[in-house]
Order: structure tokens, then sequence, then C-alpha cells
């Protein structure tokens, strides 16, 4: 389904398939406080891992992995990634994260998102897109029912963070949603 890895070009960023030239930024990304914290990570990569990693997201057409670049000196900022593809019900998962702090309320998500479902709705036989976020990040929570997500429900204490239980929000999106 996601054989093609498109280029996607909006007024804020501008997506491209995932590369080894982006490997420098996911670093910095996958060690961020706070998208670590935002995001539940738990678990360390190391770095010839991330770079085999992003060299090697274009063999796959069961997923779908764009950098987000500014538009202006296309200077990576995040991810954006449909995974989890189930071909049989035409589904799959999408996350994103921005590098850190000074990349979040620029409106990179937002467009990142809207030019990542746009593409996708319109040119493969997709149906519903999926993800679960926790109930604490309110900033992605805002997003995702701005761009058109609707929540299904709850998992309770998916996450012990310093201690503290955390519930995530499932949301999703239909292809009828959003044409
Ligand atoms: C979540 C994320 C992708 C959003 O992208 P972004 O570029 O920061 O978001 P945008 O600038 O496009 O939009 C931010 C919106 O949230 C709103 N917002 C900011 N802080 C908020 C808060 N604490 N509560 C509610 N809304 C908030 C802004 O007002 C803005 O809404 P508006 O456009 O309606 O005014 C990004 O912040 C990120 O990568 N966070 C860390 C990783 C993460 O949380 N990923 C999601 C895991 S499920």
């Amino acid at each position: 389904m996601f054989a093609n890895k498109p280029t996607l070009s909006g007024e804020r960023v501008t997506l491209r398939p995932v590369g080894p030239e982006h490997v420098d930024g996911l670093w910095e990304l996958v060690n961020d406080p706070e998208t670590m914290r935002l995001t539940g990570s738990q678990g360390k990569i190391d770095r010839e891992a991330a770079k085999i990693w992003y060299g090697s997201r274009g063999d796959h057409d069961d997923r779908l992995d764009l950098a987000i670049c500014t538009a202006g000196d296309d200077a990576y900022v995040g991810e954006v990634v449909l995974n989890e593809l189930d071909t049989h019900n035409l589904s799959c998962n999408l996350r994103i994260a921005l590098i850190g702090p000074r990349a979040f309320g620029k409106g990179y998500g937002t467009e990142a998102i809207r030019l990542l479902l746009d593409h996708v709705f319109a040119t493969t036989e997709l149906h519903r897109v999926g993800l679960e976020v926790f109930g604490f990040n309110e900033r992605a929570v805002h997003v995702y029912r701005k761009v058109g997500f609707v929540e299904e429900g709850v998992r309770r204490d998916v996450l012990r963070q310093d201690g503290e239980w955390h519930n995530s929000i499932m949301m999703s999106v239909l292809a009828s949603d959003w044409l």
C-alpha cells in the first residue's frame, strides 16, 4: 500500500522520505527529554541502529516514514509515520513526533498530519487511521481533534512515569470523515 514514498509540500513544512541524511535529527528527537516524556519513550536506541533504521525504511511497503522538514531551510524537525498496516481491514496507525520544544507550537505538526492524510486518503484505499495518545499530552490531543480525529475510548493506566499512572486515549479518522 505504501510502496510510493512521496515528497509532500506545504506552507510550513515539506515531508520527505526518511533517509540516513536525517539521522542527526532523529538522534536529537529520541534523546529529547520532553519528547521522550510526551511519547512515553522508555528504551534507548544507539546511533548506529538509528542510522540503519532510517536507511532501511524505504524498503518497506507496509509503512510510510516521512521526515518533517521546514519549508524555509529544509531542516529536519521531526517525523510522521504510518505503520501497523492491516491490509485486510485497510487500516493503520499514525504516530508523529517533533524534535523537541524548539519545534513545538509553530504549526508544523498540524500541517504534517494534514499533508499526510490528504495524500494517503486520495491515493490509496486506506479506510482508517488510528492512534493512541497519553491523556496528559494536551497539545497532541488538541491537534488530533483539530485535524479530525475522533475519540474512541480510554485505556486505563497504560503508562507508569515517575511513579504515576497515566491513561491513553484512542482516536481515529476514517477516509469518509476526511473526504
Ligand atoms: C504533538 C505535536 C506533533 C503537535 O505539533 P505542533 O507543531 O507542536 O502543534 P501545532 O503548532 O501544529 O498546533 C498546536 C496547537 O495546540 C495548541 N496547544 C498548545 N499547547 C496546548 C495545551 N497545553 N493544551 C491544549 N492545546 C494546546 C495550540 O494552541 C495549537 O492549537 P491552534 O492551532 O488551534 O491554536 C508536537 O507538539 C510534538 O511532537 N510533541 C512531542 C511528541 C508528541 O507528543 N507526539 C504525539 C504522541 S501521541
